[in-house]
Parts: structure tokens; C-alpha cells; sequence
């Protein structure tokens, strides 16, 4: 694991997009993992900057993105959809039948979830897979658990996530109790890892998932059998 510790969210943001452009330059028909919350939006400004300067091109880019919740269609402001549209994918040259989110409102979550980690496998694989952490330790919505669970799934969220992400809500009340997440397989399948931080109180979560044991009771430890993690965090 590479730890980048940065004073404020602005060198975060910065940095963190300098990895996911590079990967674009590198490889411009790229897979990108990406991911919603507060954290990544600074990045995705940075992004849409860059590709309104010219500097990037996202016209053979494709996305897949970590979850959603059930229950909201793309049309709701709270969905991971709509965010995604608002905050990157209506802002650059991506094909929107190349951005994927997964379904909150499939009938059979099961079988969404398999056809998922199935679009995943057949793009050949997420080359650089961006992640926030929850302050349980939850990357994407694999919440602490008995055991880590490989596929994408459904996953009932914890009271602490209802209570952090009441937020982004009127109240905490019209948070859904489920969401649809990308599993263990897929994202310790990405060929690089860029997991971001923000603030103090990340601190203690992020050192326990990256210094403590493994246990799917810290769901964001499992990162440290991945060959190539790199963590930014802020101390803003
Ligand atoms: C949600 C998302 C996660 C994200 C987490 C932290 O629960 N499902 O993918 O990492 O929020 O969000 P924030 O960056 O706002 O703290």
C-alpha cells in the first residue's frame, strides 16, 4: 500500500485525479471503477475540468460504479445515478451507454447482480477502481459482516451509514435500508486501487483498515492482500 497523507482536500482532489487522468492517458479505452459521497466529488471537478481544457478524453472510456441504493430510480436527486450525472458524467465526453451503474430497482436483485459482475468480467475488468471509506470501514456498501461476500449483492445498511448518509436526505427516515453493492470480487479484481480520505474523523477507520487484521468486521482491511493500493488521505 502507498499512504499519501495532504493538508487539504484541494491536494486530495488534485492528487487523486492526477492517478485516474493518467490511467486515462495511459489507456484511453480504460474501465473505471468509480464511486459516490462527499469524497470524490473534488476529483470529479478536476476531472471535468481537464476534460473541458482538452487536456483528457473520455469518448472511449467505459464506468462501472460501486452501488445504489434500492428502492431509487436514476431520476432520484439522492440516487447514486443521478449523482454520477451531475457530478461527472453529464459534464464530459463519456457515452452514456458506457457509464454503468447498477440497478436499484431490479425485481430479482440476485440475478442484476450476477448479470453485473458478468458486464464487469466481459469489459475485461475494472483497470483503476476509485474508493471512499465509511466510517464502519465499508467500501462501496460491503458493510462489516461475518464474512466478506464476493458477489455484487444486496446488502441491508447498517444504522451508522442510515445516520451518516441522512445528510444527503431531509431526514434520516428517507434513507433506504438496502442498497445494491459491487462485492469483494470485483473490487479486489481492479488492477489498481485508489482509496481517498477525508478529515480527522476517517483517521482511526482508515489506519485500522490499512495497519490492523484483516476481518470482514473492518470490511476495507481486505485491501491489504491487493498488490496495488494507494491511499490519499486529508487532514483537513
Ligand atoms: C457511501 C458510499 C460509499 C462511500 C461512503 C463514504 O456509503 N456507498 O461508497 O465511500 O458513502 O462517503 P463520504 O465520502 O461522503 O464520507
Amino acid at each position: 500500500m502507498k499512504f499519501i497523507t495532504v493538508k487539504t482536500y484541494d491536494e486530495l482532489s488534485f492528487k487523486g485525479a492526477s492517478m485516474i487522468a493518467a490511467q486515462v492517458i495511459q489507456k484511453p479505452n480504460c474501465v473505471l471503477g468509480l464511486a459516490t459521497g462527499s469524497s470524490p466529488v473534488g476529483i470529479y471537478q478536476n476531472l471535468v475540468k481537464w476534460n473541458r481544457e482538452g487536456i483528457l478524453d473520455f469518448s472511449l472510456v467505459k464506468s462501472v460504479n460501486l452501488d445504489e441504493y434500492i428502492g431509487l430510480d436514476g431520476s432520484h436527486p439522492q440516487s447514486y445515478r443521478y449523482f454520477m450525472q451531475d457530478n461527472l458524467f453529464d459534464h464530459i465526453n463519456i457515452l452514456p451507454e458506457n457509464t454503468h451503474v447498477p440497478s436499484g430497482c431490479a425485481e430479482d436483485v440476485a440475478k442484476e447482480g450476477s448479470e453485473y459482475d458478468n458486464l464487469i468480467e466481459s469489459l475485461g475488468g475494472t483497470d483503476i477502481q476509485l474508493l471512499g471509506i465509511g466510517l464502519d470501514g465499508h467500501i462501496g456498501f460491503n458493510e462489516p459482516a461475518d464474512h466478506f461476500v464476493g458477489p455484487t449483492h444486496l446488502v441491508d445498511l447498517h444504522p451508522s451509514t442510515i445516520e451518516a448518509n441522512a445528510r444527503f436526505f431531509n431526514s434520516a427516515d428517507e434513507v433506504p435500508k438496502q442498497a445494491v453493492t459491487m462485492g469483494m470480487y470485483s473490487i479486489m479484481r481492479a488492477r489498481k486501487i485508489l482509496i481517498i480520505a477525508n478529515g480527522e474523523k476517517k483517521k482511526d477507520i482508515l489506519l485500522r483498515a490499512c495497519y490492523g487484521p484483516i476481518t470482514p468486521e473492518v470490511p476495507a482491511s481486505i485491501l491489504q492482500l491487493h498488490p496495488d493500493v494507494t491511499v490519499i488521505f486529508s487532514e483537513e
